[in-house]
């Protein structure tokens, strides 16, 4: 055999040897976990054969605690580049077979390799993780590998899509890089994040909670909102990725592709005329609203579980992608809330930082009131939605459908921030407050005065107030509002605004950065 053919077999063997992470044995712990190898996972991720890896070969330097003993090729994460619908990613993938996927300093420069990578190469950064945190043998060289991954994850906000799938244990401050990223994802069952597990937590607050009740995918998609996927398996989760990166662009220069549709511009929905429920006070669905109006019926929700009155995610019009942020009257009647207002205002910041047009469909009554928004700072909060809103240069579209009342009303993208083209619906009601409020302040005194006829009193000036306000043409009147909108040709007029702003061009004053109330 030629010196050559040597080396290559040598190659083989120790591609091989690599690709089997920490043990044939350790896969088989990993699938009885109903978990995939990093390995698996990406070739579910990947376009078939287009994974180029990088740093195979790459061994920890640790010999401390007996580490020198074993210096397994790859050191626990599997790294590269590959394409997904023939766009390219850049991807990590953390072995839990090696070290229970345990971040080393030399794991860490595998990642920040892949990083830096797809910032300087303007593509999507995906990580799949499954770690135990830091590798304890390692000390302060793992922390340092931690801040590095975080400073790159700061450093890519806005340029690169980053996504982070959670596909098993991330603990401690490992959770903050996928927390540092714009999506984060996790697996149901298998996953969870936490800064100190049940263990720590019951000895310091003698709290007893298990790791599912503490951080899983169903508490962290409904309740903190730290994850905006909650799959039930990991298939599940990849295509979760694969349907994201369909409606996002590359990077901040670029824009979003543009996908065929057969479902016709001028498409209109007879159905929406009657959808706005005579009775103020009662609900409809405005999910009813979104899948008629968009191409195909297709929309694709962020966030689904969490902050349930408001309603975020991807769709398009005419093929182009948007960003739709809808109050939903089910849920606590579309009101604001924090969560509601922090779930839609990183939402705006991501279509706004990756040039994705914005339509916004409102129905709000206002913020909602009481001590626990207070003092949760829904003033802060609130402010977060509002600022992000009126920062945001992309395309801007609003519909009115109804309730468009106080602070709430300006905060949903009205024309004074800046919002493009703003329509409403006939049904549509903008005014400082609802009509039984308005009057219960304005002439509480002249009901006390003469309580016999207070309900008289109190219809007349109701009915004077919906006559003024309870209407979309005093706002039409001044050109805040730039239409009055049959409901059922919603979608002709939405897809004619963007058209129309498809060349926009807007500048925020030169500034070294905002200083977004957090
Ligand atoms: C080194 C680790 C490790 C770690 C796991 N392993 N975590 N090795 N450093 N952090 C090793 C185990 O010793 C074991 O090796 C193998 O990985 C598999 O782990 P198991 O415990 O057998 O698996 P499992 O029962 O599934 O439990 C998984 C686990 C547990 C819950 C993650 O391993 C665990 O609690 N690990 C420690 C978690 C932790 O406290 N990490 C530090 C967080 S603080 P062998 O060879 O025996 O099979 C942190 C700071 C980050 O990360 C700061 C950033 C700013």
């Amino acid at each position: 055999m030629s010196i050559q053919s040597e080396n290559i077999e040598k190659l083989v063997a120790r591609r091989e040897k690599a690709r089997l992470g920490g043990s044939e044995k350790r896969i088989e712990a990993q699938h009885a976990k109903g978990k995939k190898t990093a390995r698996e996972r990406l070739e579910m991720l990947l376009d078939e054969g287009s994974f180029e890896e990088f740093d195979m070969f790459v061994q920890h330097r640790c010999t401390n605690f007996g580490m020198d003993a074993s210096h397994p090729d790859g050191d626990g994460v599997v790294t590269g580049c590959g394409t997904i619908g023939g766009r390219p990613v850049y991807v990590f993938a953390q072995d839990f077979t090696v070290s229970g996927g345990s971040l080393s300093k030399t794991m860490s420069e595998k990642i920040c390799k892949i990083q830096d990578m797809a910032l300087r190469n303007g593509a999507p950064c995906i990580g799949l993780n499954d770690s135990g945190g830091a590798r304890i043998q390692e000390g302060i060289d793992a922390l340092a590998g931690y801040g590095e991954i975080f400073e790159r994850n700061i450093l890519a906000s806005g340029v690169v899509p980053q996504i982070s799938a959670i596909m098993g244990p991330c603990a401690g401050g490992a959770v903050y890089s996928p927390a540092l990223t714009d999506f984060t994802l996790m697996v149901k069952n298998t996953s969870y994040m936490f800064l100190t597990g049940p263990a720590v937590v019951k000895s310091v607050t003698g709290e007893v909670v298990d790791q599912e009740q503490l951080g899983g995918a169903s508490v962290h998609a409904s309740k903190s909102g730290v994850a905006h996927f909650a799959a039930d398996s990991e298939e599940e989760a990849i295509g979760i990725i694969k349907e994201l990166l369909s409606y996002i662009p590359q990077n901040n220069l670029e824009s979003a592709p543009v996908v065929e549709t057969a479902d016709p511009i001028n498409r209109v929905d007879d159905a929406l005329n009657s959808l706005i429920p005579d009775n103020p006070n009662k609900a409809y669905d405005m999910y009813e609203v979104i899948r008629s109006i968009v191409d195909d019926g297709r929309f694709f929700e962020i966030h689904r579980e969490f902050a349930k009155n408001i309603i975020v995610g991807f769709a398009r019009f005419n093929g182009r992608s948007v960003g739709i942020v809808a109050n939903q009257p089910k849920v606590l009647a579309g009101v604001l809330d924090i969560n509601a207002s922090r779930k839609a205002a990183r939402f705006v910041r991501f279509c706004d930082a990756f040039s994705i047009p914005l339509v916004t469909l409102v129905d709000v009554p206002g913020f909602l009131c009481g001590t626990q928004q207070e003092y949760g700072a829904i003033i802060t909060n609130g402010a977060k939605l509002l600022y992000a809103y009126g920062e945001a240069t992309v395309p801007k579209v609003t519909v009115t459908l109804r309730k468009g009342y106080g602070g709430a009303h300006i905060v949903m993208s009205c024309k004074q921030l800046r919002g493009d083209i703003n329509y409403a619906w006939p049904s549509a009601q903008i005014a400082v407050m609802g009509a039984d409020g308005a009057v219960n302040v304005l002439y509480a005194k002249d009901i006390k005065a003469d309580p016999e006829h207070a309900q008289e009193i109190f219809e007349a000036k109701k009915a004077e107030y919906e006559e003024l306000f309870s209407n979309p043409y005093q706002a039409a009147q001044k050109g805040y509002i730039d239409d009055v909108i049959e409901p059922r040709k919603t979608r002709f007029r939405v897809i004619r605004a963007l058209e129309q702003l498809a060349t926009k061009r807007q500048e925020i004053p030169a500034k070294k950065h905002d200083n977004l109330p957090l």
